[in-house]
């Protein structure tokens, strides 16, 4: 998704803006472009394609101390260089950058070219440069207030004039803006890893506020102009936590992460001395948790497939009923939203947008919402109030890993806690706190089998379509892994129920189609056994993820094994071979791992 990056202060602009940009590059994009202020002119370089080639048409000439730029993905307008941001108007005075859709766009344009003004773009953004040139307010601030007064729709916006370069001004409403803070220079972006290499000191705007940036402070206000209070945050992650390192993907990384990413999430966490857990930004006392009736998780792709897995934590730990819905889907059902039940949002970023509006349909609604999420001050986060942070360091390839796991973790937690407080034993919570602390090491000794894991990808990766199944917990698993494959291979993968295959999708089940069944050791085993022996009646190769023990009864393709666990925390370990065999299936394929064709880190558009 498209990202701003600004700067002002007492150093060059060009080389922080740059290095911005490729921070934000993860995020997914195609095309980029910068504006910095000299002399009461506006120098303005933009380019389709990737940021290097940004680097590649960059004049030496380049100069100055004020400057925005920004990383376009394509909503309004097909990716080339004149859609590219920044944007500004006929006499190149105001420069814009935007993140979000202006909505009443067409209507805006007409006016303005039925009063003589020529668009360069096709883009909905533009309209906002040309708005700002007509506004006959003193300030740039008080310009783009009234202009913002115009439109309609989602932006964090990013603004430079050339005529008075001592400020920056930028504004939100549904798409993410902060301010770094600087030793006498400030910094401006939609996502802190632009910054984060100058500063973990930031100020995260609110929606219907904008700031005036400085470079020795800044102020923030509503757009009717009251002042508004921001206290700084400071974010946890350092300009080392963003490097790649030995590997040679982020996703790779990340993957190898996992022990010391489950770590986190569980410090400080555990209570061996009542055999249970301990969740500091949860803010429910034990009787207002007890009155809890319901838990509703809400998460969009791979956040709600973790949902998924601990609606059956919770179920089995704390035996409250709980589902997980898609947060993209919840507000158009027009839900009932009970006071009796606990709704909990699930967000690594903590800026999808679909994610988001299902937190405020709640709230508007009257409803408790909790947060798991990963982005320490992310919007979600600040909504929700409440929640538990995952703690798992940034995530940078545009698929979770370890973050999946993280959540799952911080789902054991809860439920243990829950848990605990109705009819989870001392016996049972001492089991499940050793089976937790137990993880790290566990995941470490899968990683370890990634040779194994990666020839058997070479096979996979012949393939066009692969089924996905699995029962109980074994299902969201089996979508977990079929997702991360398509996501990054653009293999064709399905996930089914196991018990489902004979429902119509054993149609397809032919030599050419492989299917991964996700067995633990459990009382499904068996009716697993006879799903196996149902693909293999039809020629389907097999692929068993399961747990070390008896040997399996028939010929399969292949056998991966993991550690075994406490029961409810098994999913998570059979997770970890899918992550790998996606990543070398994708590998295999050439494919570009970190940013899939198509996809962004963080959807915050709807
Ligand atoms: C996961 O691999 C995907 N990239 C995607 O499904 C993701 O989980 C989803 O967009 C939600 O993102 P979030 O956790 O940042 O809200």
């Amino acid at each position: 998704m498209c990202g701003i990056v600004g700067y002002i202060g007492k150093r060059d602009a060009t080389p922080i803006l740059m290095e911005g940009l490729h921070r934000l590059e993860y995020r997914g994009y195609d095309s980029a472009g910068l504006a910095v202020a000299r002399n009461e002119k506006l120098q303005v370089i933009k380019t389709k394609g990737k940021v290097r080639d940004l680097e590649r048409i960059l004049p030496e000439r380049i100069k100055g101390m004020t400057g925005i730029a920004h990383t376009r993905w394509a909503t309004h307008g097909e990716p080339s260089d004149r859609n590219a941001h920044p944007h500004t108007d006929t006499s190149e005075r105001f420069a814009i950058v935007h993140n979000g859709i202006i909505e009443n766009a067409a209507s805006l344009r007409t006016k303005l070219e039925a009063s003589g003004v020529t668009f360069r773009s096709e883009t909905d953004s533009e309209v906002i440069a040309h708005l700002l040139a007509a506004s006959p307010a003193d300030t740039l601030e008080d310009s783009l207030r009234s202009v913002l007064r115009l439109v309609t729709g989602t932006y964090g916006i990013a603004v430079l004039d050339a005529q008075r370069p001592e400020s920056i001004v930028i504004a939100r409403n549904g798409s993410p803006v902060v301010i770094g803070i600087g030793d006498r220079e400030m910094f401006v972006a939609s996502d802190p890893a632009a910054l984060v290499r100058h500063t973990q000191s930031v100020v995260h705007l609110d929606d219907g506020e904008l700031a005036v940036v400085r470079a020795d402070g800044y102020e923030t206000s509503t757009l009717d102009g009251g002042a508004t209070a921001k206290t700084p945050l400071t974010i946890p992650w350092t300009d080392e936590s963003f490097d790649k390192g030995e590997f040679s993907h982020y996703m790779r990384k990340e993957i190898a992460e996992q022990p010391d990413a489950i770590r986190r999430t569980l410090s400080g966490r555990l209570e061996p001395r009542f055999q249970t857990t301990h969740i500091g930004g949860l803010e429910m006392a034990a009787r207002e948790l007890l009155e809890v009736k319901r838990i509703k998780i809400l998460g969009c792709g791979s956040a709600y497939i973790a949902g998924s897995l601990g609606a059956h934590l919770i179920e089995q730990l704390a035996r409250l009923p709980a589902s997980a819905e898609p947060a993209s889907e919840f507000r158009y059902r027009n839900p009932v939203i009970e006071q009796d039940t606990l709704y909990i949002a699930v967000s690594q970023s903590g800026e999808t947008f679909d994610t988001l509006a299902a937190v405020q349909e709640v709230k508007r609604k009257g409803g408790r919402v909790l947060g798991i999420v990963n982005v320490v001050g992310s919007t979600i986060a600040r909504e929700c109030a409440r929640g538990i942070y995952l703690h798992a360091g940034p995530e940078i390839a545009v698929v979770s890993t370890k973050t999946f796991t993280s959540t799952v973790v911080a789902f054991a937690l809860l439920a243990v806690h829950l848990g605990r407080l109705k009819d989870l034993s001392t016996a049972q919570g001492a089991r499940l706190l050793a089976a937790l602390q137990a993880l790290p090491d566990q995941v470490a000794t899968i990683l370890n089998q990634e040779a194994r894991i990666a020839t058997l990808a070479q096979r996979f990766a012949r393939h066009e379509n692969a089924y996905f199944v699995g029962r109980a917990a074994g299902f969201p698993i089996a979508m977990e892994g079929a997702l991360k494959l398509k996501e990054i291979s653009y293999l064709h993968a399905e996930a089914y129920p196991a018990s489902e295959l004979k429902h119509g999708p054993l149609a397809l089940i032919s030599p050419e189609t492989p299917t991964v069944i996700v067995m633990p050791r459990d009382d499904l085993y068996a009716k697993n056994l006879s799903t196996i022996e149902e693909i293999r009646a039809r020629s389907g190769p097999t692929f068993v993820i399961t747990q070390p023990g008896d040997p399996l009864p028939m010929p399969v393709d292949a056998v991966i094994e993991v550690p075994k666990s406490e029961a409810v925390l098994d999913p998570l370990l059979l997770n970890i071979p899918l992550q790998l065999l996606a990543y070398h299936v994708a590998l295999a394929r050439g494919r570009n791992i970190d940013q899939p064709r198509n996809l962004a880190k963080s959807v915050t558009v709807e």
